[in-house]
């Protein structure tokens, strides 16, 4: 069963492929506007969200498919305890397909790995956004005509902020990618996401705090919010919410062809001037986003005869545990605790739900 957990489950080869796809829903939109009639979209959103899910249902609507849904865990029997694998087995007998946001880091590899249907990452946790991931590789590549040969800042919120996570994870596969990562050193860049993708693949790259010091150097500047309901201390999060703000004066200081991005929602990280700027292009990632989930959909249930259950890889390694209070095996007392060996070859034992190291337990 193909279902889109981490974006490395698609191959460059695919990718592409959903690029070339989304280019053509572009051009033609009527060829695909009944793709999809007779199949439905159930969305499971258990994190307030409104953008995400309305660009999938969008996606689904236009591709002439119809979609059912719940938006918050309070509305369904999530709040009485139901484990999400069992959520997912439910899910599988009413819908043809699933796009799942959860607050806990593995949740939907949970579903998937229980769904009789494919499961899609809408967001999980601080951890992966796969199709925000596909948006951006539109985006840069409508914009710049490129996914290679980039020089590619992000700034802000690198530790929680799971679009860059994914989004690092995908240009990893490209060659002559440069990374400027400008963030407080409160907020930096994950371990597994260091080890596994930019060392791992040789990546060019700077950590700063400087954004002001950086701007000239870049192609793309990836700008994020600081994830506010990540934080557990409060005071950090006031310390840190407006260290960095672009503004129309810093722009000055950027190339006249670099490219401003943003997932949203934008707090006030890029001031409200700057969106009348030819190169702030957040808006046009949203339009990207729909686009792109369209071409997801329509690849993912073609290749939903292939019954075969969501593979990931992983055992049960006695006497460890994984001790994430984010991982969605804190809150799940009946889920097997589940390693893998990390990507980079190292000795490391890495939770297949969030990446987070094992810990072994006497
Ligand atoms: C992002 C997310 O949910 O992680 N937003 C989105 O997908 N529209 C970014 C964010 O919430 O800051």
């Amino acid at each position: 069963m193909r279902s889109l957990i981490d974006i490395t489950d698609l191959t460059v080869e695919e990718t592409e492929e959903l690029l070339n796809t989304a280019s053509d829903i572009i051009e033609n939109p009527e060829k695909y506007s009944e793709a999809c009639k007779g199949k439905k979209l159930a969305t499971l959103f258990f994190e307030p969200s409104a953008r995400s899910r309305l660009s999938f249902e969008a996606a689904m609507i236009e591709l002439g498919g119809s979609v059912i849904g719940v938006s918050s865990a309070e509305n369904c029997s999530a709040s009485k305890g139901e484990s999400v694998a069992d959520t997912a087995k439910v899910l599988s007998c009413y819908a043809d397909i699933i796009a799942m946001r959860h607050p806990k880091e593995g949740a939907p590899l949970v579903a998937a790995l229980n769904a009789s249907i494919p499961v899609i990452n809408a967001g999980d946790g601080g951890h992966k956004h796969p199709t925000q991931t596909l948006a951006d590789l539109l985006t840069i590549k409508r914009e710049k005509g490129r996914l290679n040969n980039l020089t590619v800042g992000f700034c802000g919120d690198l530790k929680y902020g799971r679009t860059v996570h994914s989004l690092i994870a995908a240009l990893s596969r490209y060659t002559g990618i440069k990374l400027v990562l400008i963030s407080p050193t409160e907020l930096k860049i994950p371990t597994y996401v260091k080890k596994d993708f930019i060392e791992r693949c040789n990546m060019e790259y700077v950590e700063t705090t400087d954004l002001e010091g950086s701007l000239g150097s870049l192609d793309v500047l990836y700008m994020t919010r600081i994830q506010q309901e990540r934080f557990s201390d409060r005071a950090e999060y006031e310390r840190l919410k407006d260290v960095y703000i672009l503004t129309e004066e810093k722009m000055k200081k950027a190339k006249s062809d670099m490219i401003v991005m943003h997932p949203l929602p934008r707090v006030n990280e890029i001031s409200v001037g700057v969106d009348n700027d030819s190169r702030a292009c957040y808006f046009k990632q949203v339009y990207n986003g729909k686009i792109m989930r369209m071409a997801l959909i329509l690849k993912l249930l073609k290749e939903a005869e292939d019954k075969a259950p969501y593979k990931a890889e992983g055992n049960k390694y006695e006497g460890y545990r994984c001790v994430n209070p984010r991982c969605i095996t804190s809150v799940e007392q009946e889920l097997e605790h589940r390693f893998a060996p990390s990507k980079n070859g190292g000795e490391v034992l890495r939770c297949i739900y969030c990446d987070k190291k094992a810990v072994k337990k006497d």
